[in-house]
């Protein structure tokens, strides 16, 4: 198993590590209780460490049991989490297509083309850039989904009312499930259990309400995943 990706830094990464590594040096020289503390390469990670922990092992998993279909992501921004399920593919020597879909108008971003950034990001990273989906999913899916899938990857949240995300994460549910194959992956991003979530923050609970009705008569079950300050979960297809 190739666990290459966790280890090394992202080219972003090291370049910034490079500055703030002796700046803290300087500043801890000088007795100083103030310290550089990255954020990602853009500054504006939306997924944490242990988070990328839990989708690098789901991803490889499908990928080393050649689970059947092709890999998408449901809301990827600029492309935080979309480059690290590009590189577990291309580290795997994986065939399969990448998907990703976004109406790529998040407010609140500093971005004047968020679609461009996500381009130039992984063209930062010398990673394939997937086939991009452009447009409201309800534009998009299902019609734009590949017919089998092996892996996919929820993560819409955007600060909605609780019943909106909701249906938008059932809507996108129902989508994708029939496509779904025999042990593939569904990880969702802010699944929050408020019995069973250590430490992290419910910011959507949309996202665990769509879950309960729509799992409520299907074989299978969500199952909670440490996401330090965020939360997690996933389910696999029977
Ligand atoms: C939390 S961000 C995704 C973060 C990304 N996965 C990352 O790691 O950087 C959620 C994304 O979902 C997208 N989104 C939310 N609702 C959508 C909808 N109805 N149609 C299309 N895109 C949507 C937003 O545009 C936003 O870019």
């Amino acid at each position: 198993m190739d666990y290459s990706y966790f280890n090394q830094p992202t080219k972003g990464q090291s370049i910034l590590a490079s500055i703030l590594i002796p700046v803290n040096k300087v500043l801890s020289a000088l007795n100083s209780n103030v310290k550089l503390v990255p954020q990602g390469i853009n500054g504006d990670e939306m997924i944490t460490i242990e988070q990328r922990i839990n989708l690098y092992h789901l991803l490889n998993g499908v990928l080393i049991n050649n689970v059947e279909g092709d890999v998408v992501e449901l809301g990827c921004h600029v492309g935080n989490s979309a480059m690290q399920i590009q590189s577990i593919i291309e580290v795997a020597n994986s065939f399969k297509k990448f998907h990703v879909y976004d109406r790529f108008n998040l407010i609140d971003n500093p971005y004047a083309d968020i679609r461009q950034k996500f381009i130039a990001n992984f063209e930062k990273e010398n990673l394939k850039v997937p086939q991009i989906h452009e447009g409201m999913f309800s534009d998009t899916i299902p019609g734009q989904l590949p017919e089998k899938i092996a892996f996919a990857h929820i993560d819409a949240g955007h600060g909605a009312p609780i019943d909106e995300y909701r249906d938008v994460m059932l809507f996108l549910l129902d989508s994708i499930y029939s496509r779904m194959t025999p042990n593939s992956v569904c990880l969702l991003m802010d699944y929050h259990d408020h019995s069973r979530t250590k430490g992290g923050t419910d910011s959507n609970p949309g996202v665990k309400a769509a879950c309960d009705i729509f799992f409520d008569r299907k074989p299978e079950k969500v199952h909670v995943l440490y996401g330090n300050r965020y939360s997690h979960g996933y389910f696999r297809k029977k």
